[in-house]
Parts: C-alpha cells; sequence; structure tokens
C-alpha cells in the first residue's frame, strides 16, 4: 500500500537512527557521526557513517545511503511499502487506514511470513498427531534421540505424505494458491495442478533473528534423495543471509560461534548445551553469512563434517570469515564423521574439551599443508616453507605473523630469521600486487554504478559531475533551491542531460515548492535504495568541499549549461553533417 508522505515523515522523525543501525553494526562515535563498519560490503576499515542529526547514512566504500528506510529496505531485503511499516510498528505508530490503491503485484512478504507460521503450526500439530505423524516422531524421538523438550524448542514438524494436505488446510485460512507457490509451500504442475512440496519429510523450520518463520528444510526419514529438501528463496528468504538457528545463538554467542554444516549438528549441540551453535542452509557460506556472523561475533569455531568435502568447506569458511576480520578456529573431531555423532558416541564433556583445543585456523591450514610432504627430504621442505611463508605474509598483525612463524620454524627445523626474511619477501610482492587489484576492483565497481543508476554517466562523465555538482547544492542549500524556484538563477529539466539527474532536479523542486518543503528521506518512495545512495552521495561529496556563496551555485550552473549545449552543438553538427553527406549522395545520383 502507499503511505502519506506526512506520515512517512513522522514515522522518520520517530526513528531513531543510530539506535536502529546500531543493532546491526557496532558503531563508534567520531564527533558528529558515528562510524562502524558497512553491513551491505566487506571491510576491514570502517567506512560507513551514520549522522544522526540529518537521520542519514551513507557509506564512503560502496555509496550506499539514505534514511533510515533506505536502511531497512537494504538490510532486510524489503520495498519502500514494507520498510515503512516495519519502522512504524517498531515506533508504535499505528498505520492510517488502507488507502485503497490496489495492492502492487506479487506477494507481500508479510503474506509470505503469515503463510510460513501457519504452515509451522500445521506442520507441528501433524507430528504431535500420533495418527499422521507417528513415523516423524518415531524418527525423531528413537533414530535421533531427540528429546520431546528439543522438538518444541525447535518447532519441529512432520509434512504428511499427502499431495494436498498442507493445501487444503491453508485454503481454509484463507491462503490462495498464489500466496502458497509464492512461499515454496506448494508449486503447480505442467497440467497446472497445485500440489504440496514438502511430503513424508519431517520439518526444520527456519527462524530469523526477529523471529519469523522464513523458511523450511525437510527430510526424508530413510535413503531416498535429496536427502534434504529446502525452501528456495521466496520474498521472505534468501539463504545467502540467513543461518539456521541464530534466533537462538544470537543471545549467547558473543565470546564465540560454533559453525556447523547440518541442521541435525545444530540441534545436538543445542540440546548438549552448546546454544551458540549455528549452520548454514544448505549452501557453503557467503560473504553475507560472514558479515552477518560478525555482528554478533568476534570468534568463529568451524565444525564441518571430517571428511574432505568437509575440511575443503572448512578452508574456503575461513577465508571467508577471516575477511571480515574474524578469528576463526578449527575443530578436529576423531572417531565421529560429524559434530552430531561425536556428542552421541563421546558425549558433551569431550565435546567442550576438544572446543577449548581448537586450533587456530593457521594451526589447522599448517598441518594440513605439512602432512602433504616428507620433511626429511631437502625440496620437500623448501616447498613446504615456501607455502607456509607465503601463508604467514597474508596475515595484516605483526604479532600474528610472529606468533605463527614460532609454530613452523618447530615444524621445519629451521633458522627464525631465515623464515622471516622469507615472510618479509611474500608480503611486498602481496603489496604491489593489492594495490593493483585495488585499483581494478574500484574501477570495475564505478563502472558497475554508472550502469546502474545512471548509465548515461558513462557516455557523458563530465555532464554527469556537473550534474552531481548541482543537485548536492541543492540539496542542501535552501536558498539555491529559492534561486532555481524564482527564476534568479535560470535551471530547468531541459538543461539536465542525464535522465537520472533530470529526475532527481524535478523530484527535488517539487518537494521544494510544496508546504512542507524538501525531505530528502521522503524521495525513498520514488526512488530505489540504489538511487538514494547516489543522491546521499551528491550531498556528502559536496559537504566535503568547504566552498559556499552563491558564484559556486552559479559556476556549477553554469559548466552544466555549457556541457549541454556543446553535447547539443555537436549532436547538431552530426545532424548537419549528416545531412550534408545524403545532399551530396542525391546530387552525385541525379547527375
Ligand atoms: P549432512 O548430510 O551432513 O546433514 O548435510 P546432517 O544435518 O548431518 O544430516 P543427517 O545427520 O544425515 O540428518 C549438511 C547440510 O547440508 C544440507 C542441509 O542443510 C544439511 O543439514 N543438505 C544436505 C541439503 O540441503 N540437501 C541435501 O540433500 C543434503
Ligand atoms: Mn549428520
Amino acid at each position: 500500500m502507499r503511505f502519506p508522505e506526512n506520515f512517512v515523515q513522522e514515522v522518520i522523525d520517530r526513528t531513531d537512527i543510530e539506535e536502529l543501525v546500531g543493532r546491526y553494526v557496532t558503531l563508534k562515535r567520531t564527533g558528529a557521526n558515528l562510524i562502524g563498519r558497512c553491513p551491505f560490503h566487506s571491510e576491514k576499515t570502517p567506512s560507513f557513517t551514520v549522522t544522526p542529526a540529518k537521520r542519514m547514512f551513507y557509506c564512503f566504500g560502496c555509496q550506499a545511503g539514505g534514511s533510515a528506510l533506505t536502511f531497512v529496505q537494504k538490510i532486510e531485503n524489503m520495498d519502500f511499502a514494507e520498510a515503512v511499516e516495519h519502522l512504524a510498528t517498531r515506533a508504535g505508530l499505528p498505520l492510517p487506514r488502507e488507502t485503497g490503491l490496489p495492492e502492487e503485484k506479487g506477494v507481500p512478504r508479510k503474506r509470505v511470513l503469515e503463510a510460513n507460521l501457519e504452515a509451522a503450526r500445521f506442520f507441528r500439530a501433524c507430528l504431535f498427531d500420533s495418527r499422521i505423524g507417528a513415523v516423524g516422531m518415531d524418527y525423531f524421538k528413537r533414530q535421533r534421540r531427540l528429546s520431546e523438550a528439543t522438538i518444541k524448542h525447535f518447532g519441529l514438524g512432520y509434512a504428511p505424505n499427502d499431495f494436498g494436505a498442507l493445501r487444503k488446510h491453508m485454503h481454509q485460512k484463507g491462503y490462495t494458491d498464489d500466496e502458497l507457490i509464492a512461499a515454496y509451500l506448494c508449486a503447480r504442475s505442467q497440467k497446472g495442478n497445485v500440489y504440496d512440496l514438502f511430503r513424508n519429510r519431517v520439518m526444520f523450520p527456519i527462524i530469523d533473528t526477529s523471529g519469523n518463520v522464513v523458511a523450511f528444510g525437510g527430510r526424508v526419514m530413510d535413503d531416498s534423495k535429496p536427502k534434504y529438501l529446502n525452501s528456495s528463496d521466496t520474498p521472505a528468504f534468501k539463504k545467502s543471509r540467513h543461518l539456521f538457528a541464530l534466533n537462538f545463538a544470537k543471545n549467547c554467542c558473543s565470546e564465540r560461534v560454533i559453525l556447523c554444516e547440518g541442521y541435525m549438528d545444530v540441534i545436538a549441540l543445542h540440546a548438549a548445551g552448546f546454544e551458540n551453535a549455528v549452520a548454514t542452509l544448505g549452501t557453503a557460506i557467503t560473504a553475507d553469512h560472514a558479515r552477518i556472523l560478525s555482528k554478533y561475533t568476534q570468534r568463529v569455531i568451524i565444525s564441518y563434517d571430517a571428511d574432505e568435502a568437509g575440511q575443503n568447506a572448512a578452508n574456503k569458511a575461513m577465508r571467508m570469515l577471516g575477511e571480515v576480520g574474524m578469528d576463526v578456529r578449527v575443530l578436529k573431531l576423531n572417531g565421529a564423521k560429524d559434530p552430531d555423532e561425536y556428542i552421541q558416541k563421546f558425549g558433551p564433556d569431550r565435546f567442550r574439551r576438544v572446543l577449548e583445543e581448537s586450533r587456530t585456523g593457521f594451526e589447522h591450514k599448517a598441518d594440513r599443508i605439512l602432512s602433504r610432504y616428507d620433511l626429511s627430504e631437502g625440496s620437500d621442505k623448501i616447498r613446504a616453507s615456501n607455502e607456509l611463508c607465503a601463508m604467514i605474509s597474508e596475515y595484516a598483525s605483526p604479532v600474528e605473523r610472529e606468533v605463527y612463524l614460532a609454530y613452523i620454524t618447530s615444524k621445519l627445523e629451521l633458522p627464525v630469521d631465515v623464515l622471516r626474511n622469507s615472510v618479509e619477501q611474500y608480503r611486498r610482492r602481496n603489496r604491489k600486487e593489492q594495490a593493483a587489484k585495488e585499483t581494478r576492483e574500484a574501477q570495475a565497481t564505478v563502472k558497475n554504478f554508472g550502469d546502474r543508476v545512471n548509465p548515461e554517466a558513462a557516455q557523458h562523465p563530465r555532464a554527469a559531475a556537473a550534474e552531481e555538482a548541482v543537485i548536492g547544492l541543492l540539496l542542501i542549500y535552501e536558498e539555491y533551491r529559492n534561486a532555481v524556484q524564482s527564476g534568479i538563477v535560470e535551471l530547468r529539466e531541459e538543461h539536465f542531460v542525464t535522465d537520472f539527474y533530470r529526475r532527481v532536479f524535478s523530484s527535488v523542486m517539487r518537494r521544494h515548492a510544496t508546504e512542507e518543503g524538501l525531505s530528502v528521506a521522503l524521495m525513498g518512495s520514488e526512488f530505489t535504495p540504489d538511487e538514494m545512495g547516489r543522491i546521499e552521495k551528491a550531498e556528502v561529496s559536496r559537504r566535503q568541499l568547504s566552498q559556499y556563496g552563491p558564484e559556486v551555485f552559479r559556476s556549477a550552473v553554469e559548466a552544466l549549461k555549457n556541457e549541454k549545449k556543446r553535447l547539443t552543438v555537436s549532436e547538431e553538427g552530426l545532424d548537419a553533417h549528416l545531412q550534408f553527406l545524403r545532399e551530396k549522395k542525391r546530387k552525385k545520383d541525379t547527375t
């Protein structure tokens, strides 16, 4: 639905942006701003700023920016109206009556969440109904040795062996087929029949940190395939951004998180008292996961399956988590294929001891390298030390490098100075490569950004720069908006070259002319979060320049007009030239 602008403004005014953002990002105060690590891209040094006085945020790294609403849209993957509703609810503001405008096409996130909750209730009821769910209950209790308390704690369920049981139940509760399909609870066959996707499976609801049921995983109870069926992405769920059991773990994981591969590993660990265990959902860990984890904890202990695949995945996870600056450790479990089996076999105390002895990520990787070589062979020793020194050179902290040097010195039995020199050589090489890589990446981002938000900027870079300057000044200074409105400075839509800034200009001037005046935050109803970031960028980069005075504005406007003229003239010139060629050809043809 569409909300009246004064309501949206009130939602923004009533939202404490510092507190809101602070739930996702650790913020430090620096003067009028707060600064932290950006939740929208991977970074080690903070470039994400919140300016409470302006009620805005902006990231100097990835140029995300806007109001509290833009922030919610981006971080919760919501559209504008959903973000308004979300913040209104948080602020305790009652929503205005439906405006009667038609609902946007597509099933809204909220409806999907409601459907999921109802489905979770249904699956649970089936599990506890012995006529329907005895097989599921038996599987959980006998085969997986779960207590009833654990089953209830995780809201586990059972999907009946029936193509239409859930659908029928959901219809009775008022859900349509389109809604069930959007929630990935049902699908439509080629013939057009709608049927339940989860059948004869034990069900694991996936609950986000706000307590919403966002998705499901369903396991077969025998060896058939696929072992687990997971919801694919829906308006309420992105598997690259959710972790199983983080809703429980978030309250007790500030010291460390145990990261597992499977649902059942997590459940076994929680049941044994390790409530800081989480798992990714049938995918390898992503940069998003790493970022999310880094908001809750300092240290991750990876406890993946003991097989080759699990150990390779552990290496990848180590890299991802290291990139966001976390302390990563790896568990080595002997005598069991995964944490679930380990706990069943050896009990929680033994697991706790292994946990305390967890090797640092470095030791884990170093041991894997060392195991590949025969250190009594000279050539093997050289290769092993090269590989290990290259690895140490990647660590930014000199203290860490010294600790790891000591470790490999003892293993390789080589003088520490020799190894330290080798590490330094690799560091110099890395630095060169890093610098080249950053330049390449920065160029790529700028290009991509240009493409998405303002495709014409790549073609007309000078015009776009002039427009950015003009827009930035208009956003900041009311007097310039007045000057344009009254015609003292002549600037109209037709003076703009790129469509994007022309749209921004007309929105700014239209809003300026209203009784309430300009509110940049409200522009979020017309512009996407990416576009809002670009608008914030125009403002922020202007603020950084300490030039004021009307002549700055006039000269920016002049620059824009000159650029427009130059482009128009060259287009006219081109037209004239084509005309000339056509004339010439005609003359030639007639003669
Ligand atoms: P595992 O097969 O190790 O799962 O796969 P598990 O939880 O230990 O299963 P149990 O002990 O046999 O019941 C690890 C994870 O990979 C995903 C699931 O998230 C699972 O928990 N997975 C696995 C799938 O998504 N689909 C599959 O077919 C298999
Ligand atoms: Mn398992």
